[in-house]
């Protein structure tokens, strides 16, 4: 309980302010006054109050009214309010109640028994102020404690991915592409599921899980994936067992972006028209992630260097694919992919100047634009 309690004595007649100030500050308790319920509700604002002594029979607002007031207001809710009157009927009492109050005191006052009333509802106060200041202080740990939460948890997940991204360049450099392949194909990726209508967590996902598409060729021999010529059928069967090494290193994890990541390493060669690797998976028994992520791959291949080819001209690549509209690629992957050609030279554009692969893409790139 406060050393010095705050009462707030409202009475139009100065002489009963007087008279309960003559019982109460002998007592330790500091006295506010005020003569009308307008002023009341002023100075239950201005001070720290922790009791009001409310005359009922005033002019202007009543006691009752002035109670009703002060219990509309959020922070005065729980405030003890001690109603005062010469005579109380039984009406007067229940209209006292409703109207809020917590107690009530008939004058002539008793000494002792104002001043009882007033102790106890002090530590009725007083306990409510303590719960108040738990529950406050509960609620603002647990706010911080979640925001941390959140905060380990984002920085886990940028790390993660980071470390999937990392790892997935391993296929860049082993088959000597030109540097970038994979940030610009899963940027190629992302941005025709999302003109799609894929789900923003979806294209996230399938943003990272299509860097991995090229992982199994770390188990290629570099005499194949370097030829400066073309294969032979028999490097060519080798070459295929890229697409199902790559899904067996990623096979059986928790991580949506691994299971994501594992389908396309398995199917990314898979033709719509069912002459694909390693299944010959037709339409939509491809996964449609994989059907994307398929546009994606050749469209960037086609531009960039290899050991066995020269760069096509934009030109070259982009009637290429209108050419297997329905042959190699889904046709409506095609039709979104060319819906969005703006966007996919502005990614080409952006990664193909890298000297450096950047170790990290997001989905950042594509904020500008929206
Ligand atoms: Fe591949």
């Amino acid at each position: 309980m406060k050393e010095n309690p705050k009462i707030l004595i409202v009475d139009d007649q100065q002489q009963n302010i007087e008279l309960l100030e003559a019982h109460l500050i002998p007592q330790g308790y500091k006295t506010i006054t005020a003569s009308n319920g307008e002023e009341a509700l002023d100075k239950l604002v201005e001070h720290d109050i922790d009791i009001v002594l409310l005359d009922v029979m005033m002019p202007g607002l009543n006691g009752f009214e002035v109670t009703r007031l002060i219990r509309q207001d959020e922070r005065f809710r729980r405030l003890p309010i001690i109603l005062v009157t010469v005579l109380w009927e039984t009406e007067d009492r229940v209209k006292g109640i409703e109207a809020g109050c917590d107690d009530f005191i008939t004058k002539p006052f008793d000494k002792t028994e104002l001043l009882a009333r007033v102790r106890s509802l002090l530590k009725v106060k007083a306990f409510n102020d303590l719960s108040k200041n738990f529950t406050n202080q509960l609620e603002s740990e647990v706010s911080i404690m979640t925001e941390d939460y959140k905060r380990s948890i984002k920085k886990i997940k940028s790390e993660s991915l980071e470390t999937i991204h990392r790892l997935s360049l391993v296929s860049d450099y082993k088959d000597k592409s030109e540097r970038a392949h994979i940030n610009r194909m899963s940027l190629y990726s992302a941005a025709i599921a999302r003109q799609m209508g894929f789900k923003e967590d979806s294209v996230e996902t399938l943003l990272y899980a299509a860097c991995m598409h090229d992982l199994g060729k770390v188990a290629m021999p570099d005499s194949i994936l370097q030829k400066p010529s073309k294969l032979d059928p028999d490097e060519w069967e080798i070459m295929k067992q890229h697409t199902i090494i790559g899904a067996k290193i990623l096979k059986g994890s928790d991580s949506e972006y691994i299971k994501m990541g594992e389908v396309i390493a398995l199917h990314h060669h898979e033709k719509w028209n069912g002459t694909g690797y390693p299944h010959g998976l037709k339409g939509i028994e491809i996964p449609a992630e994989c059907r994307i992520a398929a546009i994606a791959d050749v469209f960037d291949v086609l531009l960039s260097k290899r050991p066995y080819k020269e760069a096509y001209t934009l030109e070259r690549a982009f009637s290429i694919i209108k050419e297997e509209r329905g042959k190699h690629f889904d046709p409506e992957v095609v039709d979104s992919f060319f819906a969005i050609k703006d966007k996919i030279l502005k990614i080409r554009k952006q990664y193909q100047s890298e000297k450096k692969p950047k170790f990290s893409i997001s989905l950042s790139f594509f904020d500008e634009d929206d």
